[in-house]
């Protein structure tokens, strides 16, 4: 199986009232209608950033974090297979309604759970409704054949989420980080996006570390850093760019408390030519201080006693 990237998240929220500005203001994404509108299970709201009819659902519930996450593959027949393949290999599948690809707006929908209990979708077939009007004048964010962006997750075992997904949703190891003391950092491809997933062992604690949005323009991110600090949303990580993606970014804190990644000119992988490496120091050219960087290196710093 190989999927075509990720396709849309969803988040789990105490206060879902504080993403519509979040999103709209802050982070320029436009807004539209829940669906369904109301009923159990349907999100307090969505927001659109390219053709597709929307990427990112926030649903009310009593904790804040990932509520699941999409991933696209490019037909029926590929989503027969893979439920197939995930079911051979002992992974619990369950086939969604009509009601929820509905409420998904995709023709077809699975579900299966990480090792961690994260939930994760297989798709086919969603819906595009028409272009992305940013009402924060972002021009643009870059998806299409390279998903919407991508997510880190804190897991216990690194290296044992890592097995799991590169044979349920067929990612490829682009690169790892070591983080001392056998902690590590894992980015996985399904796109020739540098990553469209990343794992680490490093905290304690599984949860969504962050999720990222490309931009097409530095022009963008540095308006959105303006619009964020405007806003008084804390700046987790400052403007800077990763040594392996080179994404050129800043991380600003979501009403969630976890951080979106806010970027633009991420790495793309030649898979004719990229040969997997390990790499270490800080994990950036430039830039990239803060209090969220600062809680890597204190946990980094207590793996290498
Ligand atoms: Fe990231």
């Amino acid at each position: 199986m190989r999927t075509l990237g990720l396709g849309y998240i969803g988040i789990d929220s105490t206060d879902p009232a504080a993403w519509r500005p979040f999103g709209t203001r802050v982070l320029g994404l436009s807004e539209v209608a829940a669906r369904p509108a109301g009923g159990a299970g349907a999100p307090a709201c969505r927001f659109k950033l390219d053709e597709r009819s929307w990427r990112l659902a926030i649903h009310r519930a009593e904790r804040d974090g990932l509520a699941y996450a999409g991933w696209e593959l490019p037909g029926e027949a590929a989503l027969a297979d893979a439920v197939a393949q995930l079911r051979a290999d002992g992974i619990e599948v369950e086939i969604a309604d009509a009601q929820l690809c509905s409420a998904r707006q995709v023709c077809g929908l699975a579900s299966f759970r990480d090792l961690v209990g994260n939930r994760m979708e297989l798709f086919w077939g969603a819906l595009a409704d028409g272009p992305f009007s940013s009402p924060a004048g972002v021009s643009g964010f870059l998806t299409g054949t390279l998903g919407m962006g991508h997510l880190l997750l804190t897991v216990p075992d690194a290296a044992r989420s890592s097995a799991f997904y590169q044979r349920a949703l067929g990612l490829r190891v682009t690169d790892c980080m070591d983080m001392n003391g056998g902690k590590s950092g894992v980015f996985l491809r399904a796109t020739p996006r540098h990553h469209s997933l990343a794992l680490t062992d490093l905290f304690p604690v599984p949860s969504l570390h962050h999720f990222m949005l490309e931009a097409l323009t530095l022009q963008d991110v540095g308006l959105a850093y303006d619009r964020a600090q405007d806003a008084g949303a804390p700046i987790t990580i400052t403007l800077g760019q990763h040594f392996n993606d080179r994404m050129i970014s800043f991380y600003v804190q979501t009403p969630g408390g976890f951080s979106v990644e806010f970027g633009c000119h991420g790495r793309i992988i030649d898979e004719a030519t990229w040969t997997v490496t390990q790499f270490g120091g800080s994990g950036d050219i430039w830039g990239h201080r803060g209090p969220a960087m600062e809680a890597i290196a204190t946990e980094r710093r207590r793996a290498a006693d």
